[in-house]
């Protein structure tokens, strides 16, 4: 029996979409989570992939079951939380209309066993998802009713006048019209080459068109064809909806898949190979990993973040891409002391602070209670203080600030207001000109900041600002030094006189 559910949870669809109990329940369970307050869908999926009590409390196996299947399940899906997510939101998107296909067909009167958020999760699978495969009790039971809730949900279009399933949501939960996110696969360059992968995909069928020209090219770009991505040197591009969560180069951590915005902040901070770094909210550690590559795994990687679930799967996570060079730390970054001398040679910070998520397009809209101005507030106020301590770390040259945010008062108005503060020592960098969609604020430093969309970069929404520590008298008048040694080189060789070295000096070169 054990080894059957284990099966299930391993086994691999006909789509490549994983189906079983365990699926099942964890989505349940996350949906049971969000109804209890304990997390936002997003930190309940990713965070903690899924509370294994739960499938317990369920009813969905044993102890000894639990026991035995706990780590196995829970390895697979931190593993790849993507088809628990898409499940899980999916299922909240059609909770009304659910609600009334559960009514309407009195399953839960006639099952009394059967958990209602599980039998969510399932009759949502059934008519709206990929349909139910495999075996297993709960879902044997709920196929034996499957006529009827069919017949139900063929009533309610009727009654609701529309012949699409999509047409039976609010407004709000329809999908938007936005153009569709590529795939973006970035090639970790600690375990392979650019054109190593290149070179498996052409094996594969896929067609590579080269670098990427226009938006509207990457639009275009239709199946089994790729592109290299124009900003970003070992970033492919894929049509929407490429799934390669079960592909062997991301399983063996050759590639990462990562949107397209969020390689942006490694890329734009550039630390070089033996540097000493800080990511500071680091889990799951997408951002890491690719700190660790452009650092070519040499220097010191320090990541901290709050939530141990989270660093446990970005533990996992760094192992398979092969980094080497960090050190987690299970802290909060504000209790950090910038004057230990283990952080005295930190020149690169990376802050990506939690946010309000709202650029994720995939993010589900019934997450939040707290109104919007409230949790601006709430947030920017955090993200200020997580700045303010970055900045005061004494040997830092340059940091990269991030969020997946669409809001100024997330983005711009932090990094303005705690500038303010600091404008003798730090200032904004204008980075990556070719960039179109930039900063928007009430000050003229904010175009140098970098903004992401849908509809403007095909990303995700996000934000990115770079600031650096203005150079000092001392760092002026070493850079001074430098080009006028070299002045005197390339214009005179070694043989320079006294006399024509203090005629340079004098003309100011
Ligand atoms: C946006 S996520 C980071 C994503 C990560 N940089 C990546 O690319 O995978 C924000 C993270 O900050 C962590 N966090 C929140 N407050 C923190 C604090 N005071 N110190 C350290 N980490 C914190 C959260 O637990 C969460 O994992």
């Amino acid at each position: 029996m054990s080894g059957g559910i284990a099966m299930a949870v391993r086994g691999r669809g006909g789509g490549g979409r994983r189906s079983g109990p365990g699926l099942y329940g964890a989505a349940a369970s996350v949906l049971a989570g969000l109804e209890n307050g304990e997390g936002s869908l997003k930190t309940l999926v990713y965070g903690s992939s899924f509370q294994a009590s739960w499938l317990q409390l369920l009813g969905l196996i044993s102890d000894f079951q639990f026991s035995v299947l706990f780590e196995e399940v829970r390895e697979s899906l931190a593993q790849n939380p993507r088809p628990l997510y898409a499940l899980a939101s999916e299922t909240l998107r059609y909770s009304d209309v659910l609600d009334t296909i559960l009514g309407a067909a009195g399953l839960l009167r006639i099952e009394k066993k059967l958990q209602p958020l599980l039998a969510k999760v399932l009759v949502y699978d059934l008519l709206f998802g990929k349909g139910l495969r495999g075996g297993g009790r709960w879902k044997a039971l709920v196929l034996k009713h499957q006529a009827r809730l069919k017949a139900e949900l063929a009533r309610l279009k009727v009654q609701k006048k529309v012949s699409r399933n999509e047409d039976l949501l609010p407004p709000s939960g329809q999908a938007e019209q936005a153009p569709q996110i590529p795939r973006y696969v970035r090639v970790n360059t600690l375990k392979t080459h650019l054109d190593d992968v290149v070179d498996y995909f052409k094996r594969q069928q896929y067609s590579y068109q080269g670098k990427a020209g226009s938006m509207e090219e990457v639009c275009s770009l239709s199946r089994k064809k790729f592109f290299l991505d124009s900003h970003l040197p070992e970033l492919l591009i894929f049509p929407p909806q490429t799934d390669f969560h079960d592909n062997q180069l991301y399983v063996a951590g050759h590639i990462i898949l990562q949107d397209k915005a969020s390689c942006l902040p490694a890329f734009l901070l550039n630390p070089p190979p033996g540097s000493h770094v800080i990511d500071a909210c680091a889990a799951p550690g997408n951002k890491t990993s690719h700190l660790a590559a452009v650092m070519k795994n040499k220097g010191r990687l320090f990541a901290f973040d709050l939530d141990a679930k989270r660093l446990a799967t970005m533990s996992t996570m760094l192992m398979r891409a092969g980094v080497t060079c960090y050190q987690l730390a299970h802290q909060d970054f504000l209790t950090t002391d910038p004057g230990d001398p283990k952080y005295s040679q930190v020149r690169y910070i990376l802050l990506d602070p939690s946010c309000s998520g709202s650029g994720m397009t995939s993010r589900s809209p019934v997450e939040e209670n707290t109104p919007l101005a409230e949790r601006l507030q709430a947030l920017s106020g955090f993200q200020r203080k997580m700045l303010a301590h970055a900045l005061s770390f004494p040997a830092l040259q340059r940091l990269v600030y991030s969020t997946c945010s669409i809001y100024q008062e997330e983005n711009e108005d932090v990094v303005w207001d705690v500038l303010q503060q600091r404008e003798k020592d730090f200032r904004l960098v204008k980075v990556l000109p070719s960039w179109s969609h930039r900063g928007s604020g009430t000050f003229a430093e904010a175009k140098f900041c970098l903004r992401a969309s849908p509809k403007e970069t095909l990303t995700n929404g996000f934000f990115v600002a770079v600031l650096e520590r203005r150079p000092t008298g001392a760092d002026e008048e070493r850079l001074w030094e430098k080009t006028i040694h070299r002045l005197e080189r390339v214009h005179f060789g070694d043989e320079l006189s006294l006399e024509m070295h203090d005629s340079i000096r004098g003309k100011g070169f």
